[in-house]
């Protein structure tokens, strides 16, 4: 699919983006391993989480309602899962091939997975090699660093893990290959990534032991199948926040926004950016605090974002970058080199495309720097490199282009945001 964007102000409305596609993905991981049933309201039906309830009903889970926001799993319990007739193919999910190999590691069988050929690329020896360290034995291209990976399932033995890169899929997988472990499994992290793998361990009934920067988990816990209610993800609503603060005359409202603060590290960043937001009606649901987020047209300042703060944004920089170019200043991306190993190296993409709108950007091994403001001229075709973040970046980038863009390869949005396309009409 093409995707054309004509220039457009005045962006006005109340929208409710999506489920968040990390809590989504876990939600059918535990519901799966949990005992009883697991009910969940606002399931992504993004291809990324399906392909993860998929890959379950292959081994013996049944699904009610896949495909729908509401979804029943029926948990089979931490040693129900049977081995899969055939290969399991996660797609273009990073999330879904990591922490399944923590799965896949302790079972009692035999398993293949697979993914399309941008995860086919992405590093896996991450979680492989600390994975091996436990006992597993998954056997891949490259000396197994690479997809397809196959997975013959072991007695696992625990491990305290000293991660080199602040990522979530790392330290989750650990730990659910840790549920598998006798004894207890640490993961130390460099810097916080994301926690809703211990939030949602902890409201399926599991202990966890947080201290900081160190996350462990006891072995064969008992999951209890429960209710979770997923809140819309901050990651889909990042793109219409910045479209709504670099837009003329915009007024947004965004409802039910997660806001679990090892995510919501672009807000941290817009308030240093001056972006005039406003969270309502903050609450908490299953262990996730949510709030509904009023936004307006800003003048925006330029900032510095690096350090700590990365890890809360990761999938946020892309856009960030468009909100850069129209802020005062110089506005400098740090410390993300991990942006290189994502569903394509988001660095490069992202100051290539932004040259070819007619902007000004400095790439750096770890970041960009973007001076602003500066127009973005437009009138020219986009590559989307099969990347939904950068296709809707870009789409976000047009609506204040001087003249219509056109991005190519658009379809890969649905893998995070199916009806994003359809809200931005509706705005
Ligand atoms: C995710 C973690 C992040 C993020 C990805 C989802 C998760 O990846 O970029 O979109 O759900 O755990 P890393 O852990 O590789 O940083």
């Amino acid at each position: 699919m093409e995707l054309k964007i004509k220039p457009k102000d005045k962006l006005q409305g109340t929208i409710k983006v999506p489920g968040d596609k990390s809590i989504s993905h876990r939600s059918v991981m535990l519901g799966a391993l949990a005992e009883g049933k697991t009910e969940v309201t606002g399931f992504l039906t993004g291809e990324d989480c399906l392909n993860t309830a998929r890959a379950f009903q292959k081994m013996g889970v049944e699904i009610e309602g896949l495909g729908s926001e509401e979804m029943v799993i029926h948990g089979v319990g931490l040693n129900g899962l049977q081995e899969p007739e055939s290969i399991l193919d996660l797609g273009n999910s990073g999330t879904s091939m990591r922490l399944m190999l923590g799965i896949l590691a302790g079972q009692d069988f035999y398993a293949v997975v697979t993914g399309d050929e941008s995860l086919s690329k992405r590093p896996m020896a991450r979680v492989v090699e600390p994975l091996g360290d436990m006992g597993a034995e998954i056997y891949g291209r490259d000396g197994g660093n690479l997809a397809p990976l196959t997975v013959i399932g072991q007695n696992l033995t625990n491990q305290e893990y000293q991660s080199p890169v602040a990522s979530a899929q790392v330290k989750s997988c650990i730990l659910l290959a840790g549920l598998y472990a006798d004894g207890t499994t640490t993961v130390i992290e460099p810097a916080k990534s994301r926690d809703h793998t211990e939030r949602m361990l902890e409201y399926f009934g599991t202990e966890l032991n947080i201290d900081g920067l160190e996350v462990s988990v006891i072995g064969q816990p008992k999951l209890k199948g429960q209710k979770v209610v997923v809140p819309s993800d901050i990651s889909s609503a990042s793109f219409f926040l910045v479209a709504a603060l670099i837009n003329q005359q915009a007024e947004l409202i965004l409802e039910d926004v997660g806001l679990n603060p090892t995510r919501a590290g672009i807000l941290e960043v817009l308030t240093a950016m001056e972006a005039d937001y406003e969270l309502l009606d903050k609450r908490l649901e299953n262990q996730e605090p949510i709030a509904d987020i009023k936004v307006n047209s800003s003048n925006l300042q330029a900032t510095t974002i690096g350090g700590a703060v990365i890890p809360k944004l990761i999938d946020e920089l892309p856009i960030l970058a468009v909100a850069a170019t129209q802020a005062e200043g110089e506005t400098v991306i740090k410390d993300a080199e991990e942006l290189r190993v994502k569903e394509t190296d988001r660095i490069s993409a992202m100051v290539t495309e932004l040259r070819r709108l007619g902007v000004e950007v400095e790439e750096r091994e770890d970041g960009m720097v973007i001076p602003g403001p500066q127009s973005i001229k437009g009138g020219c075709s986009c590559r989307s490199y099969d990347d939904h973040r950068i296709a809707m970046s870009l789409a976000v980038a047009g609506l204040i282009a001087q003249e219509e863009i056109e991005i190519t390869n658009a379809d890969c949005i649905k893998t995070s945001f199916p009806n994003f396309v359809e809200l931005l009409k509706d705005i």
